[in-house]
């Protein structure tokens, strides 16, 4: 590991991380083209024409249209080829594929904590199969965190109160370094993970050995539970709330006439922040569960409100077909 730390050039553990070398190799190479000849001729001229030396004499510069225009338009479609390689790459590192597998990373100081759909959780290890899309879903439960793997060339900030996401498909098994890239308290410099990229038949054992009864969502379920969430939001409910069978993802109406799609942000808030938004035809009745769980807890429910499925209608949401 600590020949690893003294490499001067991060390994390379995915395409995207090739295709980013790549560009900045050639931009490098780019560059030179132009910021050679400047330095050598500043120099050359310097020694050239100091002082002392006797210059030409007519040494006026005349206007030339052909060389005025060869260095605009020539540097203009250079910067729109970098821009739109760039802009192309940049595209297909932020979006992630539909079937990408999701796991869900929450940052505290000072550690990473990671989740599975199958419900394992790890702490600074991030298991994941070589070969397949994953996606980290991601927020922080205290400060500004950075998530940063070298060797797949990505990075991104962890907020406190926003998910954030990151794809990646590695295409190399192997050992890789993870930083925390955002200064977050005392122990930054040590807030370290490992990312463990197996093939998939290793990544499934590793799952079987981590050992979850249940999964994500029925994690959320039993806590739905505890926190007598159920009480309220479900058949034999005592209190008046929106139904949240088939409530992911769809169009609700809200008490100030706008309306909202209930994504995990906005779950989030329902739970976390109740009176942020009062859904069209209910009082605000609920409590805020902020003080009861932590941002793990919210990314369960989630998960089991999610598994609830677009079945049926939910009460108090729009529908958009
Ligand atoms: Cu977390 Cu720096």
């Amino acid at each position: 590991m600590n020949g690893e730390f003294l490499r001067l050039w991060p390994q390379t553990a995915s395409e995207h991380a090739s295709s980013i070398d790549w560009l900045i190799w050639s931009f490098t190479g780019m560059m030179s083209i132009f910021v050679v000849p400047v330095f050598v001729l500043s120099i050359l001229f310097a020694v050239r024409y100091r002082k002392g030396t006797k210059a030409p004499r007519d040494h006026r510069p005349r206007g030339s249209m052909k060389v005025e225009m060869t260095w605009i338009v020539l540097p203009f479609i250079g910067s729109m080829i970098i821009y739109l390689v760039s802009a192309k790459l940049y595209y297909e590192v932020r979006t992630p594929p539909a079937d990408a597998m999701e796991i869900q990373v929450v940052a505290k100081q000072w550690m990473w904590k990671f989740q599975h759909p199958g419900g394992q959780r790890e702490i600074n290890t991030l298991h994941v199969p070589v070969g397949r899309p994953v996606r980290l879903n991601m927020i922080s439960q205290d400060v500004i965190h950075s998530l940063y793997f070298p060797a797949l060339r990505i990075k991104q900030d962890l907020l406190p109160g926003r998910y954030t996401e990151l794809w990646f498909n590695a295409t190399e098994t192997g050992r890789y370094e993870v930083f925390c890239a955002e200064y977050c308290g005392t122990d930054h410099s040590k807030m370290l993970a490992t990312l463990v990229v197996q093939p998939p038949q290793e990544y499934e054992r590793w799952l079987s050995q981590a050992g979850a009864s249940e999964s994500l969502a029925e994690q959320g379920e039993v806590l739905f539970r505890q926190l007598g969430c159920s009480g309220c939001h479900g058949p034999a409910a005592v209190a008046k709330a929106p139904n949240l069978e088939g409530l992911y993802g769809r169009r609700v109406a809200l008490q100030d006439g706008g309306s909202v799609v209930a994504d995990q942000a906005y779950i989030r808030d329902s739970i976390l922040l109740p009176h942020k938004q009062i859904v069209a035809g209910y009082e605000s009745i609920m409590p805020s569960f902020a003080n009861v769980i932590d941002e793990e807890g919210v990314l369960r429910l989630t998960a089991y409100i999610r598994s609830l499925g677009k079945v049926g209608h939910a009460s108090g949401t729009i529908d958009e077909r």
